[in-house]
């Protein structure tokens, strides 16, 4: 080979390493940038979901889980049989009528079960029914079955805006204008070209496609990006719902592991620069505008609401604003479509929906709930482009969205009527005068709170509000069930997401105002939220408590009945042999030095051996002589029979006089010399005998309880230490 093929071969090796360098530092810069912008919060909860077992508090415990004390347990227990037997009286029928298809209607047991936190479910299911079977409305009033009239602050889950008088009407309105052709599909009623022509005025974009529901329209709108821009990666941000199909949900709700679908951090600028790096992959950004309400945590559920910090929620229009913003301009730079899930926000914030309410214009827009004036629907507008469902250039590639009932004559009636209603001329004061009442509202509402001292404040955006608590509490969520005995209907999330509509009268309001005050009043009088002087230092309580039993649901359930089990025979230990005053004192000492032992055990055996007989002593002589009557009950716990006790005791004082004889001295000084030797036979001598028990339990019981037996034994000094340290007994 001459020099210069050689060198040759050499520069391009060379070459090809830069290369290959440069693309894998380029690859993990990307995955690091993802890795720091990425939410976590899905993931994590996802792995959770598969070890948290059911843990479910009954009796005492269901009322104590902040750690009240029992005269506040049983007022608070008599408060809850009290408003449960007023709610049975009160919607007699209801609750029978809930009964009786129960067993056969998923969806109402669905509902009840994510009512609040999992570990009061249970007793929650059995005390009320809560499902709420309605005949009538009146304004933003709900008859029930039982002839009760209730203030819907539910909102219909984001349907009533306009009040629901208006959609009677257009739904009757709409299917007068289309009945003569009925429920035929496929040729279009003509109405649709006007349904067509107003959405792409407020939505500002070309296209326009019908569906049967949110999810429905989202899905398409995934597909449609998808195949549009060839790429198939879409970004979400963390806590942002966009309805329950899979493709869109990362965290808690489906089983499918997303690769498709990244969730980001919202107002972080390391998503837009996930999005500038990574924007060759991205099919589209879809936001959920509503996030500006409690941006990157998840819908307000009562359900995970454990304290109060769980559910945050703030006025951020101009901080939100500005993000869009920052947004619009990295989405287009680089070449990526913004789509804007409008199914909650479209025509609540403002007639033209987040995109005017924010000042922010999308490539797509996905529209819902109210926007068939009543009627199930979904709606996707887009730019073109992002529209197409065949590619001119190969006829084989198709994206399939289609649906049945896609532009219904009946849905497409009401359709009509409602967007005639909202582009109507004065519409945009009609909502601004919306928004300021419920602004009026949230402002006097917060005041009477402050004034009566109740822990409970409310916040806003347009006519979304929430409730947030001022004080930490385990028992938040159950807002909900006094503010139904107060006559407000709430829709199953509770007090997290509650809406008002636009025939709320300032006497509804009012009502309202009247409702919540009265509710958290109540509520605090039936002793739900601990007294902050009684309790110092609750809120740290409560916190570690959250923390160890979210720790304990974790555990296997056959190693957590084995922990229950060790539990109960230690607290069975105590009560049989551990009254005595001066005992406990002295299983303190002996306990401390027993850790410390256990801390030198590996790399000072003498020491080790030497300082754990002197606690065993000193342990035992509390137990002979201070609380001798005990010895019995003891036996009767697996404990040692005082014959095996002396025996056990013999073995020990017999270790050093036999090392003694076998030197021929029994000085201080050759004990001193063998005290390493006498050390190691004490270890060996402590290992038979525990070896020797295990043994027998086994034998006389089962390996079960012989394994019980020998972790109690091993983690006593510790559990004795917190449990006859002074400040905790105090406590
Ligand atoms: C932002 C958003 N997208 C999608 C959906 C799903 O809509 P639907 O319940 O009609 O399927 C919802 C429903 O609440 C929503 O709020």
């Amino acid at each position: 080979m001459s020099e210069m093929t050689l060198v040759l071969g050499l520069a391009a090796a060379f070459a090809a390493a830069i290369v290959l360098a440069t693309h894998l530092f380029r690859r993990a810069s990307v995955a690091l940038l993802t890795i720091r912008a990425r939410s976590w919060v899905s993931a994590v909860s996802r792995i959770l979901s598969e070890w948290v077992n059911a843990t479910h508090y009954s009796g005492d415990a269901f009322f104590s889980a902040d750690g009240a004390d029992a005269r506040t347990v049983r007022r608070r227990s008599a408060a809850l049989d009290h408003l449960a037997a007023s709610f049975a009286s009160a919607h007699a029928k209801s609750t029978d009528w809930g009964r009786s298809v129960r067993d056969g209607f998923s969806d109402i047991r669905f509902a009840d079960a994510n009512r609040v936190p999992f570990p009061f479910a249970r007793t929650m299911r059995e005390k009320f029914d809560l499902t709420t079977v309605v005949t009538a409305s009146d304004g933003p009033r709900l008859c029930d079955l039982d002839g009760q009239w209730s203030l819907d602050v539910s909102g219909s889950y984001g349907v009533n805006v306009a009040g629901f008088e208006r959609y009677k009407d257009w739904i009757q309105r709409g299917w007068d204008r289309v009945k003569a052709l009925g429920p035929v599909l496929g040729p279009v009623h003509p109405i649709v070209a006007d349904n067509i022509r107003m959405l792409r005025s407020i939505s500002g974009l070309d296209e326009v496609s019908f569906h049967m529901s949110g999810t429905e329209a989202v899905m398409a709108a995934v597909r449609l990006v998808r195949f549009n821009t060839g790429r198939r990666l879409i970004v979400c941000f963390s806590g942002a719902y966009h309805g329950w199909w899979d493709g869109v949900v990362a965290g808690l709700g489906s089983e499918r592991r997303l690769d498709d679908c990244l969730t980001l951090k919202d107002l972080d600028p390391r998503s837009l620069a996930v999005i500038r790096r990574r924007a060759h992959e991205i099919a589209a950004v879809l936001v959920n505008p509503v996030q500006s309400f409690h941006p990157n945590t998840p819908p307000p559920n009562d359900a995970v609401l454990l304290t109060s910090e769980v559910r945050k929620a703030e006025d951020s229009r101009d901080g939100y604003t500005e993000w869009l913003m920052q947004l619009r301009f990295t989405c287009t730079a680089a070449g990526v479509p913004l789509v804007f899930d409008e199914v909650y926000t479209g025509f609540r914030l403002a007639a033209g929906g987040a995109q005017e309410y924010f000042g922010v214009k999308a490539d797509m827009v996905v529209y819902g709930k109210t926007v068939a004036g009543g009627l199930p629907i979904g709606v996707v507008c887009g730019r073109r482009d992002l529209m197409q469902r065949f590619d001119p250039k190969r006829p084989m590639r198709l994206a399939y969205v289609v649906g049945t009932f896609s532009a219904h004559p009946a849905v497409m009636g009401a359709m009509y009527e409602f967007l005639m209603w909202v582009t109507a001329l004065g519409r945009d004061r009609q909502y601004e005068v919306m928004n300021r009442e419920c602004a009026a509202w949230v402002r006097s509402t917060n005041a009477r709170l402050v004034e009566e001292g109740l822990p409970v404040r409310v916040v806003h955006l347009g006519t979304i509000w929430t409730v947030l608590f001022s004080q930490p509490g385990r028992y938040n969520w159950l807002l909900q069930y006094y503010l139904r005995a107060e006559g407000v209907t709430l829709s199953w999330v509770g007090t997290g997401r509650c809406l008002a509509s636009m025939d709320f009268t300032t006497h509804d309001y009012m009502a309202l105002q009247h409702a919540l005050v009265g509710a958290t009043t109540r509520m605090k009088r039936d002793g739900w939220w601990l007294d902050a002087t009684e309790y110092p230092q609750k809120e740290q309580r409560m916190k570690s408590r959250l923390v160890q039993e979210m720790l304990s649901s974790l555990v296997p359930t056959p190693f957590k009945a084995f922990h229950e089990e060790v539990m109960l025979r230690k607290k069975d230990d105590h009560h049989a042999s551990h009254n005595d005053f001066g005992n406990q004192m002295l299983h303190l000492v002996s306990s401390s030095v027993f850790l410390y032992c256990y801390a030198i055990l590996a790399f000072d055996l003498t020491s080790a051996m030497c300082l754990g007989l002197a606690a065993l002593f000193i342990r035992q002589f509390g137990h002979a002589v201070l609380e001798p009557d005990a010895r019995e009950k003891e036996m009767t716990l697996l404990g040692y029979t005082t014959r095996n006790k002396t025996l056990i005791v013999l073995g020990y004082s017999l270790i050093p006089l036999a090392t003694l004889v076998d030197a021929g001295s029994f000085s201080i000084a050759a004990f001193m010399q063998h005290l390493p030797t006498i050390a190691e036979y004490w270890w060996y001598w402590t290992q038979f005998v525990i070896v020797a028990r295990v043994v027998y339990l086994v034998w006389k019981f089962s390996f079960r309880t012989s394994m019980i037996w020998y972790v109690k034994l091993v983690t006593d000094p510790l559990t004795d230490v917190i449990a006859y340290f002074p400040r905790r007994q105090r406590a």
